[in-house]
């Protein structure tokens, strides 16, 4: 499904390990929905983003996924001139891929970061945070630049995840709290819950046939 993309050859330029005060399940569905782009990140990544832009299909056996397609806020967002190997839609698409139980990638045409989540118990994870470039930005004159451009927004987006994701874990925590609805932005999260729920309380998951 991300064929195109080659990520065998990018390089990964950074990684480093930091604990979060939030339940790793609730890091992990943040990450597997895109809607809380415009608000949790509105002062980075989510200024321009649209819910029309994403496409959330239904999960697979060890897997879910959506997409988003955009024009990028940063240059290494969309596809680098010299990249020849992504053509049309793919040259502005990010893949956002959840590997069960625990891995998060967000891979575009000009780079890629993860993390993968430790859990130390219900309300503390730790996070193994890395990311890199595309060849073609790591073969440009300017990518020092750019790794340090990315590093620094990635901090920020980190640091606002953080923030959100804490609070919720501290709203969910509170007596009161009870659980609501899905939105039809948040399928890869139904397709998780039923992933747990297969694990941890005998539920049978089905799935279509897989699209070719
Ligand atoms: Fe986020």
């Amino acid at each position: 499904m991300i064929a195109p993309y080659e990520v065998e050859n990018y390089q990964e330029c950074f990684r480093e390990t930091h604990v979060w005060d939030t339940n790793w399940k609730v890091l992990a569905e943040n990450f597997m929905e895109s809607y809380h782009l415009p608000v949790c990140h509105a002062d980075t990544v989510g200024g321009h983003s649209k819910l029309e832009e994403m496409d959330c299909p239904p999960g697979l056996k060890a897997f879910n996924y959506h997409w988003i397609t955009k024009e990028a806020s940063l240059p290494m967002g969309n596809a680098h001139p010299d990249n020849t190997r992504l053509t049309g839609h793919w040259r502005k698409t990010t893949a956002l891929i959840t590997l069960y139980p625990s891995h998060l990638i967000t891979l575009t045409p000009g780079y890629f970061w993860y993390l993968s989540l430790h859990p130390k118990g219900p309300g503390q994870v730790a996070i193994t945070f890395g990311g890199g470039l595309s060849p073609e930005f790591m073969a440009d004159p300017k990518a020092g630049e750019f790794v340090a451009t990315l590093k620094t927004l990635l901090d920020e987006v980190n640091l606002e995840d953080r923030g959100c994701t804490e609070k919720v874990y501290r709203g969910l925590s509170a007596d009161k709290a009870v659980p609501g609805h899905l939105s039809y932005l948040e399928r890869p999260i139904y397709d998780f819950m039923q992933y747990i729920a297969e694990r941890t309380a005998g539920f049978e998951r089905s799935f279509a046939q897989a699209a070719e």
